[in-house]
């Protein structure tokens, strides 16, 4: 077989997405940012490039070099842990290289045979990801609809099913801005098993000094927390949170943990110092609220046909995928970095801008924006 017949099907396949719209493609950074997810503008953030410089000067090394349980545990990732885990109020913290790695280590390692992961139907891919490759039987529930969950639980018990049941949810959902009822989740993982927040999206601009929304659950021994350090931290990387035990658990049982190289020391460095950004630089996350507001009152006024999120991440829903792109782009013609969200990142029918609010762009910028809207998106 020639190299061109192996790779036919490959080529077909991105034939197939260029006809349906959906051919995906790399795309550099223009315009003022209102698509990453740098909430709090930290990624350049001076007080992050200095602690680099200080971790470097003090012989801190650029790479692990390792596993963790091997040569790659440095001293700078342990105290990282101890302070992420007190900052937040778990008991323990393990570093990971990412949001999805650490959400698919989880997943795959915590949840036994016998158990049943229970998720949103919105999770983010990575959860989708764990749960497919994971032990436990899955089901999802509608999204944010707690009785809902109740009641696939019942149905589960009723079939006979003992074992402890998994609930994951984000905290605040990535593509739809909207915030899970986490309290009566939490009711629900106390009769039955385990909750696993993933605090992604809320991760220091929510709660106090930026402990998310599930900080007045940390702590509890059936809640496991995921706080990325790519987000609003300005950094790249993740934390697993929760008792001691489970903590330990995954050290001992889980592959991505055990089988990869460490997260790069320089990162606890920067998560490090982002913690102490968090307790310090309140004004960051008023800001950021100030922007919220200001845009959702702009949107009320010009577009009062439009919902609101009501948080950092705004998504209008525009429907096909087609005309949700070409918006995008004469949006982005503007000066704006907005970028249109399709299937199957999204449900069908559903393809949205996702505008993210960040202390990248300034309140003159997010008014210009709603502005823009007004002008190249006139519903009826
Ligand atoms: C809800 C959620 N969880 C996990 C992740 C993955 O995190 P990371 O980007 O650190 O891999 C993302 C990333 O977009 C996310 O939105």
């Amino acid at each position: 077989m020639s190299s061109a017949d192996r790779l036919k099907p490959y080529r077909e396949n991105l034939e197939g997405l260029t006809r349906q719209g959906r051919r995906r493609g790399l795309a550099g950074r223009q315009g003022v940012d209102f698509a990453s997810n740098d909430y709090l503008g930290l990624a350049q953030s001076p007080r992050l490039v200095d602690a680099v410089r200080r971790a470097l000067d003090d012989g801190v090394p650029v790479g692990a070099a390792g596993s963790r349980l091997l040569r790659g545990n440095t001293a700078a990732q342990e105290a990282f842990e101890e302070k992420a885990a007190r900052h937040f109020g778990a008991e323990a913290a393990l570093g990971f290289g990412g949001g999805y790695v650490a959400n698919f280590a989880a997943l795959t390692t915590l949840p036994q045979r016998g158990d049943l992961l229970l998720m949103d139907e919105l999770s983010h891919a990575s959860t989708h990801e764990g749960a497919r490759a994971g032990r436990a039987a899955v089901q999802s529930f509608r999204h944010g609809d707690v009785q809902h969950a109740a009641d696939v639980i019942a149905a589960w018990r009723q079939a006979g099913n003992r074992g402890a049941v998994w609930i994951a949810v984000e905290s605040l959902y990535s593509m739809d801005g909207d915030i899970a009822p986490l309290d009566d989740l939490a009711a629900l993982a106390d009769e039955h098993g385990f909750l696993l927040v993933d605090e992604a999206h809320a991760t220091g601009i929510y709660g106090p000094d930026g402990r998310g929304l599930a900080h007045a659950l940390e702590g509890r021994g059936n809640v496991l927390t995921l706080h990325t350090l790519g987000k609003a931290m300005g950094g790249s990387g993740a934390l697993l949170c929760g008792a001691g035990c489970l903590v330990d658990f995954m050290v001992n049982r889980c592959r991505p943990f055990i089988f990869a190289t460490a997260p790069s020391p320089l990162m606890a460095a920067v998560g490090s110092e982002a913690l102490d950004i968090l307790r310090e630089e309140a004004w960051r996350r008023e800001d950021l609220q100030g922007h919220v507001q200001a845009f959702g009152e702009e949107l009320r006024r010009r577009l009062p046909h439009l919902q609101f999120s009501g948080s950092q991440i705004v998504p209008l829903i525009v429907g096909p995928d087609v005309e949700t792109m070409e918006l995008a782009r004469r949006i982005q013609e503007r000066g704006f970095d907005v970028r249109g969200i399709r299937p199957p990142t999204v449900p069908e029918g559903t393809s949205r801008l996702r505008i993210s609010l960040t202390l990248n762009a300034t309140r003159a910028d997010v008014i210009r924006l709603a502005e823009t809207l007004e002008e190249l998106w006139p519903v009826s």
